[in-house]
């Protein structure tokens, strides 16, 4: 049996590259790529120290991991070292050839299993908020997802706008702080997640498949959410997430006026040509906050129909103030641009405002290490209710 030769060092789990070796992992993020970070911590090479780490940090609570994924990542890692004529840690062995034993079949990923990624944001020294923690996965969600992509109508699974929109929620929490704040296709809820942590006054979110919606409910219980009941809401209790089931189809115009959002938001939701239509109509209710009896004398805010349908305060505020008018922020990637195309020409026709604010909204990159995830290939539009009068 060979023995170590140097004593190394241990690493110091704060350093970036660890940081980042961690938080792959913990994401499930492709063996591959979980491997450059192993490299990359060990200045190029799979050392003892890391292997070491990679053990001390993950693999010593294996129970918390997926198995099928480790088996994997571990037949991986054990071969880059081999490849490099380094030497595997024992216990890397030991560990890989139970998984050998326990799983024979290689079947991750085809089945709808459930498991659970966890989702580290890494701030950037002298984020203020954190300063205390530099470099330290300070901010961390677990999720369960599946791993077929297509389970709970796509709703399952973690796509690229919801981390797109759960970054841009971290690094600009002023735009939803204190903001009642609306999610449709929540998926997974890792949006509402974010919604929470930077204090949003009220999160709601909302999916038309009642198993996303199910397994959402268990994601905000894993993260130690309140699910609002339809107790009223408690002092005690600041955040509070009501998870709704809204098909965009089948669901009111009086259920939609009824949520009355400051913002709205969606990830990853232009993509079904079917649906757009239904989005659409969606969208311009809950942005519209015109209501046909809101201009009453007796309702004590001003209401100044001139200056438009959608531009009117809302009614019933206590303190007399007006609140600003709702804003939508839709997160997507295009994958074909006659839908995208499809979608702006409904949204026209409903009077809505799109603006493309990828190049003016840009989110911090807190989920470097991600690399299965790039920032750069998210849109961002936001959407409001357009406020020209009709027929001008
Ligand atoms: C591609 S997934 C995106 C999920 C999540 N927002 C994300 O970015 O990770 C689309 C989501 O929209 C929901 N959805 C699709 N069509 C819908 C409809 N007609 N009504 C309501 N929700 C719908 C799906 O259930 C699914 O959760
Ligand atoms: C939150 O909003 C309410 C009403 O808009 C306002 O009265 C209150 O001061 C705000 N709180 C914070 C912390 O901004
Ligand atoms: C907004 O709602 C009002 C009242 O229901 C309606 O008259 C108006 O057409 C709506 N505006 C849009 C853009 O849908
Ligand atoms: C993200 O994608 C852009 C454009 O495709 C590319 O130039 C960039 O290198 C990618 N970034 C990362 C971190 O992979």
């Amino acid at each position: 049996m060979a023995t170590a030769a140097v004593e190394e060092q241990e690493l110091d789990p704060s350093l970036p590259a660890c940081v980042n070796l961690i938080s792959a992992i913990l994401a499930m993020e492709p063996s591959d790529l979980v491997i450059s970070h192993a490299r990359a911590c060990g200045g190029g090479s799979i050392t003892e120290s890391v292997q070491k780490f990679i053990w001390d940090h993950c693999l010593s609570t294996p129970g918390d991991f997926y198995a099928p994924y480790l088996k994997i990542f571990l037949k991986k890692l054990i071969s880059e070292v081999e490849f490099d004529h380094g030497y595997v840690l024992d216990y890397l062995y030991e560990l890989y050839a139970q998984y050998m034993t326990s799983f024979k079949d290689d079947s991750f990923g085809k089945r709808d299993t459930r498991v659970c990624k966890r989702i580290s944001y890494i701030f950037p020294d002298g984020c203020s908020e954190l300063q205390s923690k530099q470099h330290s996965r300070a901010l961390v969600f677990t999720l369960q997802c599946s791993l077929n992509m297509l389970e709970g109508d796509t709703g399952c699974s973690i796509w690229p706008s919801s981390l797109f929109l759960s970054e841009l929620i971290l690094s600009h929490p002023k735009l939803f702080s204190n903001k009642s704040c609306f999610e449709i296709g929540s998926g997974v809820g890792l949006v509402g997640l974010c919604l929470a942590h930077v204090k949003a006054s009220k999160v709601i979110l909302s999916d038309g498949d009642l198993s996303t919606l199910a397994n959402m409910k268990f994601n905000l219980e894993l993260n130690h959410l309140n699910i609002e009941t339809d107790m009223p809401q408690g002092s005690e209790n600041p955040i509070m997430v009501k998870c709704m089931h809204l098909p965009w189809e089948s669901t009111s115009e009086s259920q939609l006026q009824d949520i009355v959002p400051d913002v709205v938001l969606g990830a990853d939701v232009i993509y079904d040509p079917v649906c757009l239509p239904h989005l659409v109509r969606v969208l311009a209710i809950l942005l519209n906050r015109t209501k046909s009896d809101s201009c009453k004398p007796e309702n004590g805010d001003a209401c100044d129909e001139s200056v438009g349908r959608c531009k009117v305060v809302y009614n019933g505020r206590a303190d007399g103030k007006s609140k600003e008018a709702p804003v939508a922020y839709i997160a997507y990637v295009i994958r074909n641009i006659e839908t995208f195309d499809y979608f702006l020409s409904l949204a026209k026709q409903a009077n809505l405002d799109i603006m493309d604010l990828s190049d003016s909204l840009k989110p911090l990159n807190l989920l470097r290490y991600m690399q299965s995830y790039n920032q750069t290939h998210v849109k961002l539009l936001s959407i409001t209710c357009s406020n020209r009068v009709m027929g001008a």
